[in-house]
């Protein structure tokens, strides 16, 4: 029988991260994944493979847009969606080639199977029952659905199904103004569907900062998605290859009903720990369906730790990556540690959306004093020569320290422009140590630069 120091249930980016370092720091490393390629539901049917079919259709909405504009003139693409998919898939194939390239490097054997423990320093895969000191649970989520609707995956689809459609909708339903539902409903809209988004809450994107989500809202609904808020979801009938979604306005309890070709259910994720054998080993869950873990990720079982979507926190990848690092370090004698305080959101639309740390929000609601500093992508040389003036940056401030607080960014490569901030929280900087930052002309940057110096003296190109 083999055995390990360290066994990790599931490949995703909490488990494939994890396993890299646990290996780099000297651990007899194993994973257990029994999807046939290995990186999880990011990898394969999440992050990577949407931001594949978003790159696409933002192709596309430019040349539809903004080519005639800059002299490239001809007919605009039309879509092959075959190939499109066939695209996505390939970017899958060599992201998860790329991780089994990365096992072999290291070391790590992949147990192929579906994971179980049957006791503690045991992992069961199919007949084979493995020994090992640590248990490394890092399987994920799984989408959630409603009361009232049921999953087919053709018609009344997750995230995953809407990845694959046979074809373009004519009309696509979107249950849920989150993060899935406004980049895949904006996929949609971008090759050509007709995109309703109904949600239950007054606003869109709950949790972000209310003023960059109004803006964002407006925006997407510039660019042709339809919002019906304030909508609770009853049911979704199927019946002759079409759905009816029957949803309930809140303001008066009305009812209404809508057709359309495919419907989206994009109303939050669970996590994944089905068949693992948690209950009869007596883990400690939370009254939310996670794994109860201590600030070292591990459980109230010696020797079983868990990660990522799985535990409390945002079900985000790079949140999952950082606790593999960090119980990674943990199990070899270190420090592991994760700052929760400094974890980026990204939201892949056009324009990106981006933020870290505090909103307005709960900045009010802790009842501390706080600054501004605004700058817009108008004022950007590098945003207008792009057609990309669409937005904002943000930083928030303490009121007397200039401490940065949060920032939340909606424009051009948004999701890349907030690491300069997030280092700088990293370091306790203020907003001044970023706006005396040199910061390269022309470029998006310029623009966090700008909103630092509206925390002070006030920005110069606006
Ligand atoms: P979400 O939690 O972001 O949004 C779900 C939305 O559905 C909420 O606005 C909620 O109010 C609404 N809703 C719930 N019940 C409803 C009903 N009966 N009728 C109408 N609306 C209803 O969940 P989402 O978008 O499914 O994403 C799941 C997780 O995956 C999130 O934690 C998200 O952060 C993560 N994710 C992150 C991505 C990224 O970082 N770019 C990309 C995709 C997913």
């Amino acid at each position: 029988m083999s055995s390990y120091d360290v066994i990790i249930i599931g490949s995703g980016p909490g488990g494939y991260v994890c396993a890299i370092r646990c290996a780099q720091l000297g651990l007899k490393t194993a994973v257990v994944e029994g999807r046939e390629t290995l990186g999880g539901t990011c990898l394969n049917i999440g992050c990577i493979p949407s931001k594949a079919l978003l790159h696409a259709s933002h192709q596309l909405h430019e040349a539809e847009h903004n080519f005639a504009k800059m002299g490239l003139v001809g007919k605009s693409p039309s879509v092959d969606w075959k190939q499109m998919l066939a695209y996505k898939d390939d970017v899958i194939g060599q992201n998860t080639k790329g991780i089994e390239f990365l096992f072999k490097k290291n070391k790590i054997d992949w147990l192929k199977g579906w994971g179980a423990i049957p006791a503690p320093g045991k992992v069961q895969v199919g007949d084979t029952t493995y020994e090992t000191k640590n248990i490394i649970i890092a399987t994920g989520s799984t989408p959630s659905t409603l009361p009232g609707i049921e999953i087919d995956e053709k018609i009344v689809v997750t995230s995953e199904g809407a990845l694959s459609l046979p074809k373009i909708p004519k009309k696509l339903v979107v249950i849920g103004a989150g993060v899935i539902g406004l980049e895949l409903g904006s996929v949609y809209a971008r090759l050509g569907a007709e995109v309703q988004v109904i949600e239950f809450l007054d606003h869109i994107t709950p949790g972000m900062d209310a003023e960059v989500s109004k803006n964002f809202q407006r925006i997407l609904a510039k660019q042709g998605l339809g919002f019906t808020l304030g909508a609770a979801v009853q049911g979704v009938e199927t019946a002759k290859g079409k759905a009816t979604i029957t949803y309930k306005l809140r303001k008066d309890d009305s009812t209404h009903t809508v057709d359309a070709d495919t419907v989206l259910v994009a109303t939050g994720r669970k996590p994944y720990v089905d068949g693992l054998g948690l209950a009869a080993l007596g883990v400690s869950m939370t009254d939310r369906g996670q794994i109860a873990t201590d600030s070292h990720y591990a459980t109230n079982i010696t020797g079983i730790y868990a990660i990522g979507d799985a535990i409390t926190g945002p079900m985000l990848a790079h949140k999952a990556e950082d606790e593999g690092m960090a119980v990674a370090e943990v199990l070899a004698g270190r420090h592991g540690h994760v700052n929760y305080g400094v974890i980026p959101g990204v939201i892949y639309t056009h324009p990106e959306v981006s933020s870290v740390g505090a909103t307005e929000e709960t900045l009010k609601a802790e009842g501390r004093a706080y600054k501004v500093g605004k700058f817009s992508f108008m004022g950007n040389g590098r945003a207008k020569a792009n057609f990309a003036g669409d937005g904002f940056v943000k930083i928030l401030a303490d009121k007397e320290t200039d401490r940065i607080l949060g920032a939340h960014i909606i424009g051009p490569m948004a999701g890349d422009l907030i690491h300069e901030i997030c280092v700088a929280m990293e370091f306790g900087a203020s907003a001044q140590d970023l706006a005396m930052t040199c910061h390269a002309h022309p470029t998006y940057s310029e623009a966090v630069r700008e909103a630092a110096l509206a925390c002070g003296d006030g920005p110069i190109h606006s």
